[in-house]
């Protein structure tokens, strides 16, 4: 399923920003902006046991897909919450669009505060949004807006192996505040929060190159349309070269899993 297209990105698409990036790749046709696409999304759904009784916050919602995707194929109910107001109304209107708006909301706010009660919800997810945040801080709340018994599940690029820190400070300073962990870190780190029954996926091997993966979601409309951005502004370009490069240097580190643990 294609959205037909109305989402327009911000006037001024400058490297200095990393969301101004991801809209410029919604705006090409990239529908998802998450390692695994929805294939792992609907693994880690499953390990969340989420289900048509299921109440879900969906932590960086982006242009809603993941929401919709599991109230559709779960019956769930979703709420998605976007730092960018650009994204939640167009999340809005994709999921009225859909007819999905009795089952699925979308509030534009920072999660590493929720305006939400202690033990809302059955799942908290979350697919490539926490490596932009305070950790603690936003596992904090995640923690808090759980229900006891209630599943937390975190989709993300991760280190494959302890990164030198030239590695780490590039990754922050290219994706602007980005930050993650190699897979022990994030068990010992769901451990530290207080969660239980720990899965870690680890598909780095079968994930080669996130680029590929943005490039075939694109098709002929959305690679030219990039081009065009990218003719158009020197910084995008030299952005994008610069993304493309890191990707390249760093294959022996990056890594893609998600991490899926309960609240006891
Ligand atoms: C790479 S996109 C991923 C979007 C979506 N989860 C997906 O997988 O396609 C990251 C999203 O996280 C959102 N985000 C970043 N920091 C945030 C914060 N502190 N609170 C809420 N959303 C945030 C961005 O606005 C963006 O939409």
């Amino acid at each position: 399923m294609k959205l037909k297209e109305t989402y327009k990105p911000t006037e001024k698409v400058s490297l200095t920003s990393m969301a101004n990036i991801d809209e410029m790749m919604y705006s090409c046709g990239v529908e998802i902006l998450h390692p695994g696409g929805l294939e792992k999304t609907f693994e880690m759904a499953d390990d969340c046991k989420i289900n048509k009784n299921s109440k879900v916050l969906d932590i960086g919602s982006g242009k809603g897909i993941t929401a919709i995707y599991l109230t559709e194929k779960y019956g769930c109910n979703v709420i998605g919450v976007d730092l960018s107001s650009n994204m939640v109304d167009y999340a809005k209107k994709f999921a009225e669009k859909k007819g999905l708006s009795q089952k699925i909301s979308f509030i534009n706010h920072d999660a590493h505060k929720l305006p939400f009660d202690d033990n809302s919800f059955n799942v908290v997810f979350a697919e490539c949004s926490t490596v932009l945040m305070n950790k603690e801080k936003a596992f904090r709340e995640f923690m808090r807006v759980t229900k006891t018994g209630g599943y937390i599940g975190d989709l993300e690029m991760s280190w494959k192996k302890n990164p030198q820190q030239k590695i780490v400070d590039k990754a922050y300073k290219i994706w602007e505040g980005f930050s993650t962990k190699t897979f022990d870190e994030w068990r010992d780190f769901y451990e530290k929060m207080g969660l239980t029954d720990i899965t870690i996926n680890d598909f780095s091997d079968k994930l080669r190159n996130m680029e590929m993966l943005y490039i075939k979601s694109l098709g002929i409309k959305g690679i030219l349309k990039m081009s065009w951005y990218m003719l158009r502004n020197k910084d995008l370009r030299k952005g994008m070269k610069e993304y493309s490069k890191f990707f390249k240097d760093n294959k022996d580190y990056i890594g893609y899993g998600y991490f899926v643990g309960r609240k006891k």
